[in-house]
């Protein structure tokens, strides 16, 4: 085993709720290609290494071994409960009224918690898939993003964190167009919104209207998911950590591609929350953020890498008649009421 990291010494993101998180964290989606032993047995080395922000959700069928590990890590005393946090979200078929409360229920009994540190609206939309089903399937329920369904299911995430269940409230793969017509109405705003973040795709709109409303982002595929699921690659997508200009800034720092687009994610202001099961890389996608900062020069020609390259399109989510996978990011003309 390396090194463990001090987690005093991980930089930290403050919310606008007051509590502070730390600048980085670890995913938990096996991408079809881990069991949940796999991962679980790495958030344990994670969480030894020095890892306190754990990214989880329902959908990626592993709370259960996950919560046995944190049980395990609370009983040998390497880390206490309230200095870990953990996030979780609620899956597109628990958005009807009462659901998100059972599914809050089930992540946290699954999850082995009394409450959880943030919890997610995982999609805008309540549009099913099963998990691994291909890039093609389509469920004939599925429909357009409507701001009144929606509302429903934030006012239920406003209660949960109203009970101290949750002790934050969030989203996930929203939009600017969304976000205009929701946050108005929410008694409660998400303090956390997680979005696609990644050198080819940095969604700079989003990103600048959150840190403006003082909502954190948080980062999925910030190494441009190199392994992802097939349904999830389409031609045309650009693989982040073999771009040219980014692998020699890599070869300046002697490190790995991958650690290049955490560093960047981290100085720019997201919470990235890369997966690995493998301790040599977690370990360094951790210990990055604590030293050899990329230079201003670094972090500009980054900038410059955006590309607008979209990984997660969301074509499962579609709706019959729906154009292509555009119009669930609002961009084949105006959103749906
Ligand atoms: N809210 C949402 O809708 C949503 C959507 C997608 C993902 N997420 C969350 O975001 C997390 C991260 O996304 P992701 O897993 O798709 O993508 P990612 O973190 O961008 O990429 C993960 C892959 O990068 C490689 N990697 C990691 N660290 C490395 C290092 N230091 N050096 C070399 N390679 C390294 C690993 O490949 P190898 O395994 O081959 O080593 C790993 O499988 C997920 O686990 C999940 O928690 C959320």
């Amino acid at each position: 085993m390396g090194k463990p990291i001090d987690p005093a010494c991980v930089p930290k993101r403050k919310l606008y709720t007051g509590e502070e998180i730390p600048c980085i964290g670890m995913g938990t989606f096996g991408s079809d290609r881990f069991t949940a032993e796999q991962v679980s047995n790495a958030v344990y080395g994670a969480i030894r290494c020095g890892y306190r922000l754990f990214d989880c959700a329902a959908v990626y069928q592993n709370e259960h071994q996950i919560g046995e590990v944190f049980a395990k890590a609370f009983q040998d005393g390497l880390v206490k409960r309230e200095e870990l946090h953990i996030t979780s979200k609620v899956w597109n078929d628990m958005h009807g009224k009462g659901d998100v409360l059972l599914s809050l229920a089930q992540t946290l009994k699954d999850l082995k918690l009394d409450y959880i540190d943030t919890f997610f609206v995982h999609w805008p939309f309540p549009n099913y898939h099963a998990p691994g089903c291909d890039g093609d399937s389509r469920n004939p329920d599925s429909r357009p993003f409507s701001v009144e369904e929606f509302m429903s299911t934030w006012r239920q995430m406003e209660r949960i964190q109203k009970m101290g269940l949750a002790r934050n409230i969030g989203m996930s793969n929203m939009t600017v167009a969304k976000l205009e017509k929701v946050l108005p109405l929410c008694e409660m705003k998400p303090a956390l919104i997680e979005m696609e973040l990644h050198p080819c795709f940095q969604q700079p709109e989003l990103f600048d209207y959150c840190m403006e409303k003082g909502i954190q982002p948080v980062g999925f595929c910030p190494i441009g998911s190199p392994t992802r699921p097939d349904r999830d690659k389409s031609e045309g997508d650009i693989a982040d950590i073999q771009v040219p200009e980014l692998v020699d800034i890599a070869k300046a720092h002697g490190v790995h591609p991958a650690v290049v687009c955490l560093k960047w994610a981290v100085q720019r202001g997201q919470v990235p929350i890369p997966f690995s099961i493998h301790e040599n890389e977690y370990q360094s996608n951790l210990e990055c953020t604590a030293e050899d900062p990329l230079t201003e020069q670094e972090m500009e020609i980054l900038k410059r890498l955006d590309r607008n390259c979209r990984l997660i399109k969301g074509q499962v989510f579609l709706w019959e008649g729906a154009d292509d996978w555009h119009s669930l990011w609002d961009e084949n003309g105006t959103i749906s009421e």
